[in-house]
């Protein structure tokens, strides 16, 4: 099928979460023609589903003892070892201004007693940093405030149009995008820049905490496009979901980890805490430690149980859970649960794309033309296991620097002339069955992995996969999906040690001889 319409831009956002829209935005005060578009509604995305908050340490906070030091330290631990120290530091540097700019645009955090703004703790922080909106709706305040000033700007986004692929210069340069319309009739947007902000890939699990969008859309498109991906084996499961039910499959409501940043523990059925001599932060260690502490105990099948834990919320000093919390307790009250009373079962699932497509802290790719901010991305920022928190952050910073490099590159003739761009059908992919590889993702490549199972899961997608043309978005979707779980699972097959969210069985120790080091993915010429 070849392309029936076409639209041009300076920059075409693929994306509508905190980084993309950060991006248009400011793109867009720059005075670049900007296009925007989303597989679904703009506000589908896993941003507005962000409970805790922004990690960022505030001028006022220095008084209290925090600094921009502390909580890059943070960072770099909870990255056990590969994170970018640089990336680290200039991302955190900028949180003060990026917060201001999103309050300037009109979000409303929640104010703190002491006149500044009211600040929460998360696994791995060392300070109360995490400022929040809405009591546990931090992500729909940003989603809200930033799409209401794109439309007070009148700039365009067009919903339910799914990126299929890039367009490319004979010379290589990325200059725009091949898109199915709203009606999946194809067509083509020219743009001597497009910058990829589609987000994560928690739908290659049965339970996760994503969003149906959620299908690593952008890392397979960049893979096409020859930009190398890193860190892609560091899948994070946040600890607390809640438990519904044996089975759960699809988005399940997370449990911020602000209630236990208020005090609330981990316990098992028989009411031992999870975390008791785990680490020295204990209930609050970092993310990682405490999934994996969670799923050790399940599997011992305490008190009867092996399919969840509970979080003890009952005996929160100074806190109304319902005023602090309405996102959780509206959704344990839909399960039946007032965890004023009751413990809250919760069980960890995939949370985070800690890896993704490279980028520089000003989110550019390898390829050029192509530029990658949030989730998708990959700059060094969370290593091998992110800090609470710290994605809204990257989302705001990255964002907006990448609009800051695209207008200079534009402005510099360093981008590729969309004129050239070579404009091909609608490609072909391998297919795999959803429900088959979420169910062998889920078995073998989720917290406990192992050589055996990563080569099931190999061989479930090589005999599951069709070749296909990728005209409608559910092709588009699974095809994604099963490039990047192959991507995946080869990257955990090589990385034979046990490090952050990457946790092998057969490997159980950290080995920083051999492996303090990023793998990186990249397809091999026929797009395999
Ligand atoms: C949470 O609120 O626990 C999630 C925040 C995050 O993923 O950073």
């Amino acid at each position: 099928t070849s392309p029936r319409w076409e639209a041009s831009a300076d920059l075409a956002v693929v994306g509508t979460g905190v980084a993309g829209l950060t991006a248009a935005l400011r793109a867009h005060s720059l005075g670049l023609r900007v296009l925007v578009v989303t597989k679904g509604a703009a506000d589908e995305g896993n941003t507005r589903w962000a409970q805790g908050g922004v990690a960022v340490v505030l001028p006022g906070e220095h008084e209290a003892g925090d600094s921009v030091d502390k909580h890059v330290a943070d960072t770099l631990v909870a990255g056990a070892g590969l994170c970018d120290d640089d990336a680290v530091r200039a991302i955190i540097a900028d949180g003060p201004a990026a917060v201001t700019r999103l309050r300037e645009l009109g979000a409303v955090f929640d104010p703190g007693a002491d006149g500044n703004l009211a600040r929460t703790r998360e696994g791995g922080h060392s300070a109360f940093r995490v400022v929040h909106a809405g009591g546990d709706a931090t992500g729909a305040e940003i989603e809200r405030a930033l799409l209401a000033a794109t439309r007070d700007g009148r700039l365009p986004i067009l919903e339910h149009h799914v990126a299929v692929q890039a367009l490319r210069t004979p010379a290589g340069s990325v200059t725009g995008l091949t898109v199915l319309d709203d009606c999946g009739v194809p067509g083509v947007i020219t743009a001597a820049a497009v910058l990829l902000a589609s987000g994560g890939l928690g739908q290659l699990y049965q339970a996760t905490s994503n969003p149906e969008v959620a299908t690593g859309d952008g890392i397979a498109l960049a893979l096409r496009a020859g930009a190398p991906v890193a860190d892609i084996e560091f899948v994070q499961f946040h600890p607390t979901v809640l438990y519904t039910g044996q089975g759960a499959r699809g988005r399940c409501p997370l449990v911020t980890e602000a209630v236990r940043g208020e005090g609330a523990v981990l316990i098992d059925a028989t009411g031992a805490s999870v975390m008791r001599g785990v680490h020295p932060l204990a209930d609050l260690a970092p993310r990682d430690v405490v999934a994996a502490a969670i799923t050790r105990r399940m599997a011992e099948g305490r008190g009867g149980i092996d399919d969840h834990v509970f979080l003890d919320a009952t005996r929160l000093a100074d806190v109304d859970f319902a005023t602090r919390f309405p996102t959780v307790y509206a959704a344990c009250l839909a399960a039946g649960i007032d965890p004023a009373v009751t413990p809250i079962p919760v069980a960890p699932a995939a949370h985070f794309s800690c890896g993704g497509v490279i980028a520089t802290v000003d989110g550019r790719t390898a390829v050029p033309g192509l530029y990658a901010a949030g989730e998708v991305a990959s700059t060094g920022l969370h290593g091998a296991n992110r800090l609470a928190s710290n994605s809204l952050l990257e989302g705001l910073v990255v964002g907006a620097r990448a609009a800051e490099a695209i207008a200079a590159d534009l402005a510099d003739g360093r981008l590729g002339d969309p004129r050239l761009a070579v404009v091909s059908d609608i490609p072909v992919a391998p297919v795999a069955d959803r429900d088959s590889l979420q169910r062998v993702m889920s078995r073998y490549a989720a917290i406990g992995r192992e050589a055996e199972g990563l080569a099931v899961v190999g061989s479930v997608l090589d005999v599951s996969a069709v070749v296909r043309p990728l005209d409608t978005r559910e092709a588009v979707e699974d095809a994604a999906l099963t490039l990047v779980a192959r991507s995946l699972i080869a990257a955990a097959a090589a990385r034979t040690e046990s490090r952050g969210c990457h946790v092998r069985t057969d490997f159980p120790i950290r080995d920083d001889a051999n492996w303090r080091r990023s793998l990186v993915v990249r397809l091999n010429p026929s797009g395999q």
